[in-house]
């Protein structure tokens, strides 16, 4: 039953164009859809028989070439659409009707909130009609919605609004007509009661386009980022890829049951409402910026992933890592580089280098799957997007933005693979990507060790890398890499010298560079170096791999001094935490008393000290790594002992840098609660890490000023920083204060995850009863994606000191809920299984517990396909 890339075949039939109409009735829907169909020359098998795929659909009628066919012309079965003897070019008609409002699944056709709406990525248009739904098949659109005005009074659909009217009975009509060319995957419809936010973007060479942001009425104020959003990726897109919108109308809509973040539909992008709506009253700056990078994720998909499709689901990272790629480009450039690089490599070394390492390990382009909606993974988007940013640090920017041109002026309207991306970059810059390839196929995160060695006689310095890579499922030999390591030399005033390569002329000046390994064991020798250097590895993370170094603790304490390169600035100081947190783990494993080591504080103090840095950059230095990386980093992961290491170090550093805590946050005080921008936001990050810690100083002031903070605020940043504080502490503020914001909040959703989410994350030893019990609360809602997440997804994955509860209860609600979940919405259930197949990664009694839960969701009777293929990988035997 699993699907592999060297099957591919070219589909037999194609579909020139599409004209759908639907008669939307929450109960029943009429779907009616005629093709304009031919025979694929590129098809080999020359047959005559046409198989469409359907699923949940109430076949009601087909006719071929405008006669009706009989039952013994074809034949259909849960799947799909089979007729025989269909000739070379034809019309084929038919009628369904679909259930919008019992499609708990949130795939194709369903409600939310009483409006209309569709997902039809990866493979939801087969809810909706029979259609060979598969990316390769690309056809123009032309759709009729008919509804009834009074209820559903705003009808959309992908390109440009041709026709609309009134009909009999109350009902109105809208007709769209899309003129590009699309696979069913970008199909999108919205009908119902929404609002509009609208403005107009005129593009660099003139044109001006019509910009709506669609939500409910009582939300409009909210839509206002997103907009601003949006207006700012057109014009960055113009400015760094030269690519200019291609539409006259450009509309979002927010909706509130979304599986997913939000979807590229042509001309008609479908939100969660959690990445649309934002005010600074009731959004955090995190949301804010989130808003920034999926608006503009969805808007560069039109020209990467709509202009430029793929052409089988293995090629997925084709547009995703891509359009991560951009995504985080354009962040960077909205806000501050080093902050939005130290993100992104938070989400790889944490999560993904876990996947990476877990039983659902797959390559880039995974070479085959069960069930691809498991395939949006952190792998296929976030390393895809570390697989093209190392391609642009191999070919400089310049010969990167060449092979971007090159590759839509080759392949704009088509439905391509990821090799024909890299072949582009390849052409355009001559530079040979052969061995760089091995990224999109290889799974597992490749390990780097480094040895140096310093000549002071000779002036030479040498650095030898040796790369390995662990097993992964069905893989196990890897060969190297080729990885992009960018490296600087800091002599002991922490300068960056220069930079000579044995062999190498003088020439050119530079302090920063990329070596390219690409053999399992390779060594690169500086000349004319005058001291022993301090090496400063991977700068800006140049690749998704684990460098080792045998850096003394010293050294990283110097690094995190003094690096210009901000990440490895940042990173220095992670190492050094990371050491250090792990021998506490150690000694309170062991029994033995816990050491105060000065050398952190040393450093953090040095950081908020030094006026040059960035206050953003000072707030990410004093969050340490967190409880799920440092787990990764144990051979037996110990979550408790690394809980109470963890409190234990910020304690410890809070009394040891009281002063330079308390002097940071009142200098900090004044950060605007209504501006959201960069310095802003900064202001507010550092203040309220440095509240966090002075928290934990046996001193009631901080507690009484986190209440008053909860209280007052008019900020949802401010507000959440308190009560993420309060949450912990056993005390009448915590129930004053969650109690009194859910009276203010109870009327919006989004807020209310975060007071689902916050008491998730509690440590408190209650926070398991208080779980269980929010399943009760009238706030909460199992049907709602965004509800599960912030309640279940927060507890089981946000806070493992009480999911790893020794006593295996985490494991068995998680188990439960995951069952529950199943039975409606496969996707969502098949995401929450994660934690539970890191099993391995556990003592003997926690693994026997999480397999047991993994083994009573896998003898469940109709599982669904995505989570039986995750717990049946999650149990398999290596
Ligand atoms: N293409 C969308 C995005 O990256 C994601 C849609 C995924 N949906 C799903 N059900 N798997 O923005
Ligand atoms: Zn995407």
């Amino acid at each position: 039953k699993a699907l592999r890339l060297e099957d591919y075949r070219p589909a037999s039939y194609l579909v020139d164009s599409v004209d759908l109409r639907f008669e939307l009735d929450p109960a029943a829907t009429l779907v009616r859809a005629t093709l304009a169909m031919r025979r694929n020359p590129e098809a080999d098998a020359k047959e005559d028989q046409l198989i469409l795929n359907g699923k949940h659909l109430d076949l009601r009628s087909i006719r071929l070439d405008e006669r009706e066919l009989d039952t013994d012309h074809f034949q259909v079965d849960d799947e799909h659409l089979v007729i025989e003897g269909v000739p070379q070019a034809f019309t084929l008609e038919t009628e369904v009707i679909i259930h919008p409002e019992k499609n708990t699944a949130l795939e194709g056709l369903y409600l939310s909130g009483g409006n209309f709406c569709t997902q039809c990525e990866p493979e939801g248009f087969r809810r909706i009609t029979y259609f060979p739904d598969r990316p390769d098949v690309m056809a123009t659109y032309r759709v009729t919605l008919v509804a009834q005005r009074e209820q559903f009074p705003v009808l959309l659909s992908n390109g440009n609004l041709v026709a609309h009217g009134d009909l009999d009975a109350g009902r109105h009509f809208a007709e769209w007509e899309d003129p590009f060319r699309k696979p069913s995957y970008l199909f999108a419809l919205v009908g119902g009661k929404l609002s509009c936010l609208e403005d107009s973007y005129t593009t660099a060479s003139g044109r001006s386009i019509t910009l709506q942001v669609y939500a409910d009425a009582r939300h409009l104020g909210q839509c206002a980022h997103a907009m601003k959003s949006l207006k700012q990726a057109m014009r960055w897109d113009e400015q760094r890829f030269g690519l200019e919108c291609d539409l006259n109308q450009y509309m979002i809509v927010a909706a509130d049951d979304f599986n997913m973040g939000a979807m590229e539909n042509k001309g008609l992008n479908i939100f969660n409402s959690k990445y649309v709506l934002a005010a600074s009253e009731t959004a955090t700056d995190a949301d804010f910026q989130n808003i920034t990078s999926v608006i503009g994720h969805e808007y560069f998909h039109n020209w990467t992933g709509n202009r430029v499709t793929c052409r089988d689901w293995f090629q997925l990272s084709l547009k995703e890592g891509l359009t991560v790629f951009r995504d985080q480009e354009f962040s960077a450039d909205m806000t501050a580089r080093p902050i939005q690089r130290i993100s992104d490599a938070r989400i790889i070394r944490g999560p993904q280098f876990a996947e990476d390492a877990g039983p659902m390990a797959h390559p880039v382009r995974p070479r085959s799957y069960v069930e691809i909606n498991n395939f949006y993974t952190l792998t296929v988007y976030n390393k895809g997007a570390e697989v093209s940013r190392m391609i642009h640090t191999l070919l400089g920017e310049k010969a990167f933005r060449g092979g971007m041109d090159l590759y839509f002026q080759r392949h704009d309207g088509q439905a391509v693979t990821t090799e024909d991306f890299v072949r582009a970059m390849e052409d355009a810059s001559g530079i040979d990507l052969s061995q760089f390839r091995l990224w999109y196929e290889q799974a597992g995160t490749p390990e780097v060790q480094v040895e140096r060695h310093y000549d002071a006689e000779q002036k030479r310095y040498c650095l030898t890398f040796t790369q390995s890579c662990p097993p992964t499922p069905g893989q196990p030999r890897k060969e190297p890499f080729h990885i992009p390591i960018a490296v600087g030399l800091l002599d002991r005033k922490g300068r960056s010298m220069h930079l000579q390569l044995e062999g190498e002329s003088r020439a050119k000046e530079t302090r920063d560079r990329v070596l390219s390994l690409t053999r399992t064991r390779q060594t690169f020798e500086f000349v004319d170096v005058k001291q022993e250097p301090v090496p400063s590895l991977l700068r800006g993370f140049s690749a998704p791999v684990k460098m080792k170094c045998d850096y003394a603790d010293e050294e990283l304490a110097f690094l995190a001094g003094h690096d210009e390169d901000e990440f490895n600035r940042w990173d220095a100081g992670q190492q050094l935490a990371v050491r250090i947190l792990l021998r506490l783990v150690d000694d309170l494993r062991e029994g033995r008393p816990l050491h105060a080591d000065n050398r952190l504080s040393d450093a953090l103090r040095d950081t908020l000290e030094n006026p040059h840095l960035d206050r953003a950059f000072k707030a990410q230095c004093l969050i340490l790594p967190d409880e799920n990386y440092l787990a990764d980093q144990m051979d037996v992961a110990d979550p408790s002992a690394i809980h109470h290491a963890r409190q234990w170090l910020r304690e410890h550093l809070a009394a040891d840098l009281r002063k330079t805590f308390l002097n940071t946050w009142q200098d900090n005080l004044e950060a605007d609660p209504k501006q959201v921008d960069a310095a802003t936001v900064g202001r507010r990050s550092l203040k309220n890490a440095c509240l966090s810690y002075l928290s934990l100083l046996d001193e009631e002031i901080f507690i009484e000023l986190c209440a008053n903070q909860a209280q007052l605020a008019h900020n949802m940043t401010d507000v959440l920083a308190a009560l993420g504080i309060l949450t912990h502490r056993d005390s009448p503020q915590r129930e004053e204060q969650i109690a009194a914001f859910y009276r203010q909040w109870k009327s919006e959703p989004l807020v209310i995850d975060k007071w689902l989410s916050l008491q998730a994350q509690s440590s408190l030893p209650q926070t398991p009863e208080i779980v269980e019990s929010l399943l009760q609360h009238e706030a909460f809602n199992i049907k709602n994606p965004n509800r599960v997440r912030a309640l279940i997804g927060a507890f089981c994955q946000g806070n493992p000191y009480h999911f790893h509860a020794e006593d295996g209860r985490g494991y068995a609600f998680l188990a439960d809920r995951i069952l529950e979940i199943d039975s409606f919405n496969p996707q969502v259930a098949a995401r929450l299984t994660t934690p539970l197949g890191r099993w391995r990664r556990y003592d003997p009694k926690r693994q026997q517990m999480m397999k047991a839960q993994l083994e009573r969701i896998a003898a469940r009777e109709d599982l669904s396909r995505d989570v039986g293929e995750i717990v049946e990988k999650s149990l398999a035997s290596s």
